[in-house]
């Protein structure tokens, strides 16, 4: 990957613009509820653009980008530096292949547009800026959604990237939740273990490369920065916070800097989440003291909204792919073979509900292994409710396909399994009462043939390649409508 030249959130809106997928909005737009209604009904719409909103209505400085990504796998592949026009599958296994580690690099201060501006003490007011409010029940205006958030374990030295939700609480604190086992939430229970405040550096206007490797699961012990490094051809640019010493990226729009405490809470939430509900409660929740705020002239904002459908919620495509190339990864370095594709769909809870796994079954429990692999990796252990094992011959991308080989292939007595008190989190409405969260559960559907009868099963009706072959070449001399459809199975007669 690397192909197209992006180092910040400017030249990827440029880019974007160039292939006519951004649209400005030039007219007063009110933050408050009028920006994301905008988004959700252009986020519904097929080939819908990504809106940046210039005049934030109210407000002399700033703009906000709304769902950069939406359901745009463009504009996705352009977030990796690659050209535009990828089948998703094919930009999923490129995504895969492309798991490398280059290490960020530091800046001076004078090569890095994020210190145009530095504000201290009574000079903070987030409110100056604007600040959007999602939904109409949402506890408040959130500057963090389309972010990322820096903390550090302070035993091994690691940075953790998180995308996490930030509510801006009062002019200088934001709200810090994390869903039990995230990166965040982790490091913050080492410090504060070792009588320390948790130092962190977030940021709300960003390269969507970084929001997008925020929002996916790695190992705790690894740092998304380098895999950044690994994704955008080069390393990526970094400057020290001048409070905490926490890095972030030097080509950023918008940064706050300062200390989570043990002993201090506010009010947070509820806001509108990725499953389409406001999740949990509102609730106490730590918060981050900011001590210094950084950002460039007419810094941009990069919301993402969560909603019930893929295109209004900025996750479903972007988490959908990634969460499925982290997936297939974590399954290959696990040593499983075979695997012929891997997909969540960006309908399901935004790319966390379902995994679809297409194997070639090579040996007894073959398809056992892939779906334990699966469900227990980094990249797809949390919340996901349903993980679907299918045959090769099935593209795990086409839910039709795959609906076709549950309803054919599955033996329901003998051929889903449950998994109990699995790991997810408070946001999931399904566990009632509220309390019993965040435990989940996870059904696992062996979509596939019954190994042991794998050779006797009955045959799938598919045309000869010949025949296949004969089709498309008279197609347009028949005079038939359309396109010959592209498949990818054949009946080969030899078995
Ligand atoms: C827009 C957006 C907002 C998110 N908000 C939160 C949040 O508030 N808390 C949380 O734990 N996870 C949130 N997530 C999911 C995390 O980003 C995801 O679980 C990721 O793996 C966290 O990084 P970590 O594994 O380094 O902790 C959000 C994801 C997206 C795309």
């Amino acid at each position: 990957m690397g192909d197209v030249k992006i180092n910040n959130l400017r030249d990827w809106l440029t880019e974007v613009e160039k292939i006519g997928e951004l649209a400005r909005i030039k007219k007063d737009v009110d933050p408050v509820l009028e920006m994301s209604s905008l988004a959700y009904l252009n986020g519904r719409n097929p080939g819908h653009p990504t809106l940046l909103f210039e005049k934030p209505k109210g407000f002399d400085t700033g703009s906000v980008l709304f769902n950069p990504i939406g359901g745009s796998y463009n504009r996705l592949a352009l977030s990796f530096r690659e050209k535009p026009g990828r089948r998703p599958l094919d930009l999923v296994q490129q995504i895969k292949n492309s798991f490398k580690k280059v290490s960020p690099e530091y800046v001076a201060e004078k090569d890095a547009p994020i210190f145009e501006n530095y504000l201290t003490s009574d000079k903070i007011d987030l409110f100056k800026f604007p600040i959007p409010q999602h939904w109409p029940r949402d506890g408040g205006k959130y500057i963090g959604t389309g972010d990322i958030v820096i903390t550090q374990d302070p035993d091994s030295g690691r940075y953790n990237v998180g995308t996490y939700r930030q509510m801006a609480m009062e002019k200088d604190k934001v709200g810090f939740f994390t869903s039990p086992g995230k990166g965040g939430g982790l490091d913050r229970v080492k410090w504060w273990e070792q009588g320390k405040p948790l130092p962190v550096v977030s940021v709300y206007g960003v390269d969507p490369l970084l929001m997008i490797l925020g929002s996916t699961g790695f190992a705790n012990h690894e740092s998304e920065f380098d895999y950044a490094g690994g994704f955008a051809g080069s390393p990526i640019k970094l400057v020290k916070g001048k409070v905490t010493g926490i890095p972030f990226p030097a080509e950023c729009e918008f940064a706050v800097e300062g200390y989570v405490y043990p002993d201090r809470t506010l009010s947070e939430g509820p806001f509108g989440e990725f499953t389409g509900y406001y999740g949990k409660p509102g609730d106490k929740c730590p918060y981050l003291q900011i001590e210094a705020v950084y950002h460039r002239n007419n810094p941009i904002f990069t919301a993402a909204m969560m909603a019930d459908k893929p295109g209004a919620n900025e996750q479903s495509v972007f988490l959908g792919a990634m969460r499925s190339a982290k997936i297939w990864r974590d399954m290959e370095a696990a040593g499983v073979a075979g695997i012929k594709g891997v997909w969540s769909p960006p309908a399901g809870a935004g790319g966390w509900g379902m995994t679809v796994v297409s194997i070639k079954q090579m040996f007894a429990g073959h398809a056992q292994q892939a779906a334990m692999v699966a469900a227990g990796s980094a990249g797809g252990g949390f919340y996901s409710k349903f993980y679907y094992i299918v045959d090769d011959d099935v593209d795990p991308t086409d839910l039709e396909e795959v609906m076709w080989a549950a309803t054919t292939r599955c033996r329901c007595s003998e051929d889903i399994e449950i998994w109990r008190n699995t790991w997810s989190t408070p946001l999931d409405p399904s566990k009632n009462p509220p309390d019993d969260r965040p435990y989940g559960s996870k059904a696992f559907i062996f979509a596939c043939k019954q190994h042991k009868y794998i050779n006797s099963f009955s045959k799938r009706t598919a045309m000869t390649k010949d025949s296949y072959d004969n089709a498309h070449a008279r197609w347009k001399e028949l005079g038939i409508p359309g396109e010959a459809a592209i498949i990818g199975f054949f009946d080969d007669l030899k078995k």
